[in-house]
């Protein structure tokens, strides 16, 4: 009845609000869809009302991940109503600092493919490094197969000897698969010369030198996240402070780098594009390819959004980034939080907790 009613309120006046909903511990947990996220999202179809998807999450290119999500939601998701935590990095591929990168993260060589497909001239991976020279990590866990089938040819790669090209710049795009390699391999690079494999810059460089060889960036902070394990999971977060950590022990500073995704405001003004461009071309004739890609660090002039509302679980990323952006925040128990963590956490969202993201919609409505 609740649904009829508000069709009828707004069927005649498009609203001015728009969402943007988390994924992990909001609509999915554990690669299944959450039994209320379903309801929600086709409450906001029926209405019309614009909301898109802001993820800390990644590895797979933006169709394939809302392929996927459609398939397990039941809903149909288009690309341009999704930004993963790496989704901005598709603002630097002009930028000849990253020109030849090193990609982390994803199965197989979805990361290497995610980065092709945003247009980086090369892209390589730890297990290229690996195929290439094998010492250089020698407690890797790929398989002969693997490194015939995933990584580059060393004659393609270019990482020794007359033909070496260095790496420009190391991207984490995801979780490392193999957290052992990537830690190795981004470590070496950080301290090489100049981005060449087999290679240490002198002390002089080294010691005490915040900056590292090439630039690396996180595509995102989250030390925990929620699967259907009982217990939380480390998230990329983890990935930063063993590399910050080593960097520290090696180089005594700290390491600069660059760290997208929630909360930070970077990824709010990127997200915030997006659900204006996707607003736009709600009902209308626009075509897919016409999405005009956001720039990084530009916020949107105007906004013809009255109020935003961010569904998340996770009180350190979607609610503290919201909170801070100025949007209202809605926390779910479906993920993250739990109601005995509420003295201690970061950020109290704006709007309450609730028992799942129906809820959370049915009260912003
Ligand atoms: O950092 C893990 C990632 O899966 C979290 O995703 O959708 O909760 O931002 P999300
Ligand atoms: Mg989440």
């Amino acid at each position: 009845p609740l649904f009829r009613g508000l069709s009828r309120a707004y069927s005649t006046a498009p609203l001015d609000i728009g969402f943007v909903f988390d994924i992990d511990g909001v609509l999915i947990r554990g690669g299944k869809s959450l039994p209320h996220a379903l309801p929600a999202l086709q409450l906001l179809e029926r209405l019309k009302v614009p909301y898109i998807l802001l993820t800390n999450g990644g590895g797979k290119s933006e169709l394939t991940r809302v392929r996927d999500l459609s398939a397990r939601i039941g809903t149909q998701l288009h690309p341009a109503q999704i930004v993963q935590s790496h989704t901005p990095c598709k603002a630097l591929v002009n930028d000849p600092q990253f020109e030849r990168v090193l990609v982390i993260g994803g199965r197989g060589n979805e990361a290497r493919e995610v980065a092709l497909q945003y247009g980086f001239k090369e892209a390589l991976t730890p297990i290229d490094a690996v195929r290439a020279n094998g010492s250089i990590y020698p407690f890797h866990s790929y398989t002969e197969e693997q490194l015939e089938d995933i990584a580059m040819h060393p004659s393609e790669s270019h990482l020794y000897g007359g033909s070496a090209k260095p790496i420009s710049a190391i991207l984490v795009f995801s979780d490392p698969r193999d957290f052992g390699t990537a830690t190795q391999i981004s470590m070496d690079l950080l301290n090489s010369e100049e981005g060449y494999f087999g290679t240490k810059r002198g002390n002089a460089q080294l010691v005490g030198n915040a900056t590292p060889s090439i630039p690396i960036i996180f595509s995102n902070n989250d030390f925990l996240w929620a699967n259907e394990y009982p217990v939380l999971r480390f998230g990329q977060g983890a990935f930063r402070i063993t590399m910050e950590a080593l960097y520290r022990e090696m180089n005594k500073a700290e390491l600069q780098s660059t760290i997208l995704g929630k909360p930070f405001k970077v990824s709010y003004d990127y997200a915030h594009h997006v659900l204006i461009d996707w607003s736009r071309r709600l009902g209308s004739e626009i075509q897919p390819e016409t999405q005009v890609l956001p720039q990084l660090n530009v916020a949107p002039v105007q906004s013809p959004f009255k109020k935003v509302y961010m569904v998340g679980d996770n009180p350190e990323s979607d609610i503290l980034g919201a909170n801070n952006y100025g949007w209202e925040s809605l926390l779910l128990r479906t993920g993250v939080f739990r109601d005995e963590d509420w003295d201690s956490i970061v950020a109290k969202p704006t709007g309450g907790v609730f028992d799942h993201v129906e809820e959370a919609v049915r009260f912003a409505l």
